[in-house]
């Protein structure tokens, strides 16, 4: 057993059991939909990932003991969003491998996989529907909206190579922060908890949103296929440039290999210029100085909560987040 594995298992033991009823209604939801689509669904549930964000809304509502089955409800539909943001996401990327398996718009085609991510999105919603909390429905619909705006930033910046570190902190926010963010608010919402609760877990999820997405980022260029369960330097592929990019063509403005190959010049051989040049110039290193200078925030944010093993396991989630390979 890999540290990484020890320590992601430590995460999860206060939430173990109401994990296990998450994964229980995922595979209800998967199984239970029109035996035509059951195939396409069971390829989706077969490839659990991490579950960090339903783990952050089940340690986020452990700090009040209210909500009965709600959390998990919520805990679910959280997945289901992240999962179906996902399948669009590889479509819209064209993505061909995901969590070390075929997305699905590789193996049926970019038309079912918008539709595959709209059922689980519809399905996701209905959870939330389910809490009867008008609050966190706002809140999921304000996500969804996010999302889709941090995903037509990248989109509507792809191949430009003067984004500024407010917009490259913006999209982030918005592709992946505000999923964080929902999760911990709404997990502490439902479970009753008090408005300073609610408010400092909020702020968690964000700043431990924003430094996992940088160090998403950061794998793209130092990562292998093998430990991300994905294909590396794919962003620079799909024209989407990065904080480790950024910071590249800052330290090295002159016949970068970014801006060239942006330009359409000898552009294989320069994508593999620039991930050997960033994995070699200290670039990531300081990227990783910024995604410690956020889970270093998430720490602060959650510092006067009561010490319970909850608070214990958001502790190390913040770690485990800027360490992970995968
Ligand atoms: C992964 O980013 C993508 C996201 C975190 C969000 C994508 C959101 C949408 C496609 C909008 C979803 C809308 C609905 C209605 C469900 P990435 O490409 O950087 O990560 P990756 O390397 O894991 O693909
Ligand atoms: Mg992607």
């Amino acid at each position: 057993m890999t540290q990484q594995t020890t320590a992601i298992d430590l995460i999860y033991q206060p939430v173990r059991e109401k994990l296990a009823q998450v994964d229980n209604r995922l595979r209800d939801l998967t199984t239970q939909g029109h035996p035509s689509i059951v195939g396409l669904l069971g390829h989706v549930a077969e490839r659990a990932g991490k579950r960090l964000r339903p783990t952050l809304a089940l340690l986020a509502s452990g700090f009040h003991d209210g909500g009965g089955e709600l959390p998990v409800t919520m805990a679910a539909a959280v997945e289901l969003l992240h999962v179906a943001a996902l399948v669009h996401d590889d479509t819209v990327d064209n993505a061909t491998v995901r969590r070390g398996a075929a997305t699905v718009s590789s193996l049926w085609g970019d038309g079912m996989a918008v539709l595959v991510g709209d059922y689980l999105f519809a399905a996701a919603a209905i959870l939330v529907c389910d809490t009867e909390n008008l609050r966190v429905m706002r809140r999921f619909a304000q996500t969804v909206k996010e999302l889709s705006t941090g995903e037509l930033m990248e989109r509507l910046g792809a191949y430009k190579w003067d984004h500024s570190m407010e917009d490259y902190k913006e999209r982030i926010h918005n592709k992946t922060a505000s999923l964080f963010r929902a999760a911990a608010e709404s997990g502490a919402i439902v479970s009753g908890a008090s408005e300073e609760t609610v408010g400092a877990l909020d702020s968690y999820g964000y700043n431990l949103g924003m430094a996992f997405q940088i160090v998403d980022d950061i794998l793209d260029y130092g990562g292998t296929e093998e430990e991300v369960g994905k294909p590396v330097g794919h962003d620079l592929l799909e024209g989407t440039l990065t904080l480790p990019g950024m910071l590249l063509i800052e330290r090295f403005p002159k016949d970068n290999p970014i801006v060239n190959m942006f330009q359409g010049r000898d552009v294989e051989d320069n994508r593999l210029r620039a991930l050997e040049m960033a994995r070699n110039s200290g670039v990531i290193d300081d990227a990783y100085d910024i995604a410690r200078e956020f889970t270093d925030a998430a720490v602060n944010d959650i510092r006067d909560l009561p010490d319970i093993p909850e608070r214990r396991s958001l502790l190390e989630l913040a770690s485990y987040v800027l360490e992970r390979r995968s």
